[in-house]
């Protein structure tokens, strides 16, 4: 037998296994403790436990190391494409170039929506934030796309992966010129993955757009480093939502919802808003350290710290150098980026920050770099969502090929009333028309706990 750990409970020495990674990360199986013990764990926010064993990425939030199949982002980021990183996270392995190949051709077949999808979109009001239309359309898809008939269950999830990866990047765009009131653009056969979505963007009938290489590789890049973070709120959402057996389009579409939120990839909107907020106030970042820190004012610095990371995330350092790499080449200065250089000097020499361990984290910069290519605030979170998709997929997929996928069902510790009467209305009403003493405690309105916007 392995190592063990043990739990003595009410007098009695319990043993339960522990589970090692393959890179000596630790765990304590406590999968039979309630059938053993009567007891349940209790870790608000997730925060101790593993919801399971994954072979995806690798993460040392202690080191600063993000691994995708064993291969470090850094080195995908230079090396790789974000369509060769996909079909890494989601096959585990790198494709042989004729795999690639054939993969990158069914990323151009699959590539158009059904056409009555344009009537969907012109239905929501015109001011809708795209993250709400992408996560309703991708339900939708179900409807166009239902169950395939004669096809083995592999088959039926390649194709179903494939039209995904596929359309989401079209739907995205299409949202896009529909919201200006433009005409949409078409996906080309002839383009990349990343140069099509760029030219369905801004491609225009009076003014066609000029490719250039570099902008297309800033995207890919942006697009890698966004592929995967192991079991982050959006991807568990995918994983717990997909437990319950839905389809595919729905696990993914709660992903989305999951991760519009501002703690999650809502944050690289928020982000350019704050600095565009310091901007606005003459450039000086003092002011908004201090209300970061000040506990009785809910501001936190956007796009730093992480649940995770106790260091600099690897992905912000790459973003940076994109941001120079790409103002460099487009001969152009943002002042939004000398606010975040700025901004992250003054943080990470201050104690506070300091001490609860917070640094940039991948939403800092990366906002930076998608205005540099042209893309519009309301649009940041809808290119997280690209970008994260091959990763849902993978884990998705991880998880319905495991033999112990189980429907995720986490218990609670009961804290409200013990059993009480039915108070019948006229009792309630009192005799004199006043109100009888609530049972408990009301909840605070939902608004009182959201922060200031
Ligand atoms: N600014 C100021 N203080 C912060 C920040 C911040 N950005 N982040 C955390 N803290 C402080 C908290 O106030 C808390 O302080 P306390 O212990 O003195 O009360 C402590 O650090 C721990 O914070 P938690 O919220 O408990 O940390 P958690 O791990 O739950 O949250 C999160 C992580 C949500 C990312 C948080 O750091 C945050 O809100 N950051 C800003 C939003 C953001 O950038 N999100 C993107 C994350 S990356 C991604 O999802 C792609």
């Amino acid at each position: 037998m392995g190592e063990v750990a043990k739990l003595i409970l009410e007098g009695k020495t319990y043993e339960l296994p522990v589970v090692v990674g393959s890179e000596g990360e630790k765990a304590i199986d406590i999968s039979a403790l309630r059938a053993k013990t009567g007891y349940i764990t209790l870790d608000p926010g997730f925060a101790n436990t593993g919801s399971c064993q994954s072979a995806i990425t690798f993460m040392d939030g202690e080191k600063g190391i993000l691994r995708h199949r064993g291969i470090p982002v850094q080195e995908l980021a230079a090396k790789s494409s974000f369509v060769e990183t996909a079909f890494l996270l989601i096959n585990g392995r790198l494709p042989r170039r004729e795999e690639l190949k054939r993969f990158s051709q069914l990323l151009n077949e699959h590539s158009l929506v059904h056409e009555d999808l344009h009537s969907f979109y012109r239905l929501f009001p015109r001011e809708s934030h795209p993250m709400l239309i992408l996560a309703s359309m991708v339900t939708a898809l179900r409807a166009f796309y239902p169950r395939l008939v004669g096809l083995s269950q592999s088959e039926e999830i390649n194709i179903t992966v494939t039209r995904l990866l596929s359309k989401l990047r079209t739907m995205a765009a299409m949202s896009y010129k529909l919201s200006l009131g433009h005409r949409v653009i078409y996906p080309r056969p002839d383009l990349s993955y990343c140069a099509n979505f760029l030219n369905m963007m801004f491609d225009n009938p009076v003014r066609p757009y000029q490719l250039d290489d570099e902008l297309v590789k800033a995207l890919d890049v942006f697009w890698i480093l966004h592929a995967d973070h192991e079991q982050n709120c959006s991807t568990a959402a995918v994983r717990v939502v997909g437990s319950a057996r839905v389809n595919l389009y729905a696990a993914v579409s709660a992903g989305i919802a999951a991760l519009w939120g501002p703690l999650h990839g809502g944050a690289n909107q928020q982000v350019i808003e704050m600095l565009e907020q310091i901007q606005a106030g003459g450039g000086e970042v003092r002011p908004f350290i201090a209300r970061a820190k000040d506990k009785n004012d809910e501001f936190r610095l956007m796009g730093f710290g992480h649940r995770v990371y106790r260091t600099y995330d690897p992905r912000a350092q790459i973003m940076q150098d994109m941001c120079h790499r790409v103002l460099d080449k487009l001969q152009r200065q943002d002042p939004l980026l000398d606010i975040a250089k700025r901004l992250e000097e003054e943080a990470l020499k201050d104690s506070y920050f300091q001490d609860h361990n917070l640094y940039p984290n991948v939403d800092f910069y990366s906002g930076i770099l998608l205005r540099a290519l042209g893309i519009p605030n309301n649009m940041f979170t809808v290119m997280f969502a690209i970008g994260r998709l091959p990763g849902w997929i993978a884990q998705w997929k991880e998880s319905a090929q495991d033999p112990e996928w189980r429907i995720s069902r986490p218990r609670q510790v009961y804290v409200g009333q013990t059993e009480t009467r039915y108070v019948p209305m006229e009792a309630r009403d009192g005799k004199e028309g006043e109100a009888a003493e609530p049972q408990q405690r009301p909840s605070e309105p939902y608004s009182a706990v959201l922060p200031r916007p």
